[in-house]
């Protein structure tokens, strides 16, 4: 069991660690969407949601959707991932939520990654490394990505909620995940790298052929 059925068990298992009353942190992508879809009955008291689309689908659900500006932190986030390491650092944003779902993991106190099997990688990289970037920045910071050995693709056609860029940066084989991400953090134009680093997951639920694997920090 990989693929959707994994994702959905991994997604179940994370809708059970919502504490009734609460107000979550709710990611992007299609394994969320599968927690989102576990959560009625789950007496949520409302989501601070990293996406516009996550936004829809809860409301669809009634579950209220929060402005991050309303809450004083939050005790769980959860979200999927692109690449996930065993030191639960994460690439992400192949959705193009990174800087959301930064903000939100960055105001959580724990930080659940919910994954199928075929996420977990040994070194990060082979997935696309998505950096949103403000328009005018585009060239050069496309210039430095390569200066650091990566070959930067804009995603064509694509947009962020806030109205940015995204370059994929391809051919990057991570090492040493926390010194890129603050590298990246510190070229003027970046607004977000998808590499979450400095603030890995908490705690990891892989859905596979024998069912749910917890993996804690
Ligand atoms: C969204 O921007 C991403 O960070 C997602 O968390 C990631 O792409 C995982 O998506 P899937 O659950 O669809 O694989």
């Amino acid at each position: 069991m990989g693929g959707e059925a994994g994702k959905r068990a991994a997604a179940e298992a994370a809708a059970a660690l919502v504490e009734a009353g609460s107000v979550i942190g709710v990611g992007t992508g299609s394994t969320v969407n599968h927690f989102i879809d576990a959560l009625p009955g789950r007496d949520c008291r409302g989501a601070v949601s990293s996406s516009e689309a996550s936004s829809a689908r809860l409301r669809e659900l009634g579950i209220p959707v929060l402005d991050a500006n309303e809450v004083d932190g939050l005790a769980l986030y959860v979200d999927g991932a692109d690449e996930v390491n065993r030191h639960l650092q994460m690439i992400k944003g192949g959705g193009g939520a990174l800087t959301r779902e930064k903000i939100v993991a960055a105001m959580s106190d724990r930080f659940v990654c919910i994954v199928d099997a075929a996420k977990r990688v040994g070194v990060l990289g082979a997935f696309p490394l998505p950096v949103e970037v403000i328009p005018m920045a585009r060239s050069f910071i496309g210039r430095e990505l390569a200066r650091l050995g990566g070959r930067p693709v804009l995603r064509e056609g694509f947009t962020t909620d806030n109205g940015n860029l995204i370059l994929d940066v391809h051919g990057l084989e991570i090492a040493e995940p926390i010194r890129l991400e603050r590298a990246l953090n510190d070229l003027p134009g970046v607004v977000t790298n998808g590499l979450f680093a400095l603030r890995p997951a908490d705690l990891l639920l892989v859905g596979s052929e024998g069912g749910v694997e917890r993996v804690e920090r």
